[in-house]
């Protein structure tokens, strides 16, 4: 949803420029558009199986994004109480909210409880237990999932790969077997389903095609003990295009799984976040110096790691465009942001134009992880968001003021 007209960058029907002049920087920009075609896209790789697609809300929790998803039929995979709150105030239905975490403290499972979710994604037998005891309480027969970490490597960055040995996610899976024979046992628990979710930015389906293999494995010796599940959660992980990777599409990951499990005829889950949101949104960011040292030409930008904090704390490439203008002569260059920190970048390296002061320019890729990490980080507020719907504009988070900085002190 993003092209040059006569040189000028868009969104939808509205330039970049104009967003910039109307709203201020730093400034988040979805395409609603985009956002519905990804939701579509993914679901329907999915067409021929019953499913159910529960985007991941901690990629973008923004009201109206998820209103949007709501509308189109979406579920919702969530992991904390103020996610939970989040999902039924803008519209998702209980019955489609699974719920993972490994932390899930007993004021935020009552609450799920009481909200009548569809499944817990359970990551350790101190959880299952808590579950246990309280839906004694509300007298609920609560449906589960126990969390599988299938011991595969997702090939990803260091910090957002969970399906290794090691990790504090999920049960290892040679205890699977034993774990879900126990929780078949408890009053309070219906063992209903199996997940996984191994990492995040995958950018082949080659380990999500290795975990099925083990989760399949693992309901075939259920089936021996008389343990049928209904539910196959696949978790997200799907990788988007931010550079030169090569990504595969959600029916490559459609053919991946669903050919492992051939003989289910129960309902397949998937938790995509990024997949979703990523390429939806754009930060637009405002060149405010320019500036060369010791022979190295720095863009200073008027957004910065508190905004958009995947370049210092993942080495993460977020494509950076003029708006306007781009056929000028490049130079190498550093985009970096106004926070007194080295790690404060948001791109390096780059070949770009040595842009004027004042000139916008748009970091790609800015709709996954960006403003739902953003901080406050050297008492900067938080950026505005706005949304484009062909040529309409909507403001759907206002920018913060420097009241909000303190609004909750004492
Ligand atoms: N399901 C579970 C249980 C998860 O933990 C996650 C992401 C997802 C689904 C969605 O994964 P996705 O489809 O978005 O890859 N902040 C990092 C990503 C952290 C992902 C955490 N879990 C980043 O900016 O790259």
């Amino acid at each position: 949803m993003l092209y040059f007209i006569k040189n000028q960058l868009y969104v939808e029907k509205v330039s970049l420029g104009s967003l910039g002049r109307r709203f201020g920087t730093p400034l988040f920009i979805y395409s609603k558009q985009q956002l519905i075609n990804n939701y579509i896209n993914f679901d329907s790789a999915f067409s021929s199986v019953p499913h159910l697609i529960c985007y991941a809300i901690k990629a973008n929790s923004n009201f109206s994004i998820l209103k949007t998803l709501a509308k189109q039929g979406a579920g919702i995979d969530i992991t904390s109480g103020g996610e939970l709150y989040r999902a039924l105030r803008s519209g998702f239905s209980p019955k489609k909210i699974v719920y993972a975490g490994i932390g899930k403290t007993s004021e935020e499972i009552e609450y799920a409880l009481k909200s009548n979710i569809l499944m817990f994604n359970v990551e350790s037998i101190e959880e299952l237990h808590l579950i246990n005891r309280l839906g004694n309480r509300y007298r609920r027969k609560m449906p589960i999932a126990f969390r599988i970490n299938p011991h595969v490597d997702a090939h990803t960055h260091k910090y957002i790969t969970t399906g290794k040995s090691g990790s504090k996610f999920g049960i290892p899976y040679p205890e699977a077997l034993d774990v879900y024979r126990f929780a078949s046992r408890l009053k309070n628990i219906d063992v209903a389903g199996i997940h996984c979710h191994i990492g995040s930015q995958l950018t082949s389906v080659k380990p999500f095609h290795l975990s099925a293999l083990r989760l399949a494995k693992i309901m075939g010796s259920l089936s021996k003990n008389g343990i049928r599940l209904r539910y196959v959660d696949m978790g997200g992980g799907l990788g988007i295009k931010y550079h030169n990777e090569k990504t595969q599409t959600p029916k490559d990951l459609s053919n991946a799984v669903l050919s492992v499990f051939k003989d289910f005829s129960g309902t397949f889950i998937f938790e995509p976040g990024r997949y979703i949101v990523g390429n939806t949104g754009v930060l637009l960011v405002k060149v405010i110096y320019r500036k060369k040292a010791d022979g190295k030409n720095f863009l200073i930008v008027d957004g910065g790691m508190n905004d958009l904090i995947r370049p210092t704390l993942y080495e993460a490439y977020h494509e950076i465009i003029p708006v306007g203008n781009h056929n000028r002569k490049k130079v190498k260059l550093d985009v970096v942001g106004p926070i007194c920190e080295t790690g404060d970048f948001l791109g390096k390296g780059r070949l770009l134009p040595l842009a004027e002061q004042g000139e916008y320019l748009a970091v790609m890729g800015a709709g996954a992880y960006s403003m739902a990490m953003s901080s406050q980080y050297n008492s900067r507020v938080r950026a505005a968001e706005v949304m484009v719907d062909g040529s309409n504009v909507r403001v759907i988070r206002e920018r913060e003021k420097y009241q909000d900085l303190t609004a909750k002190e004492k």
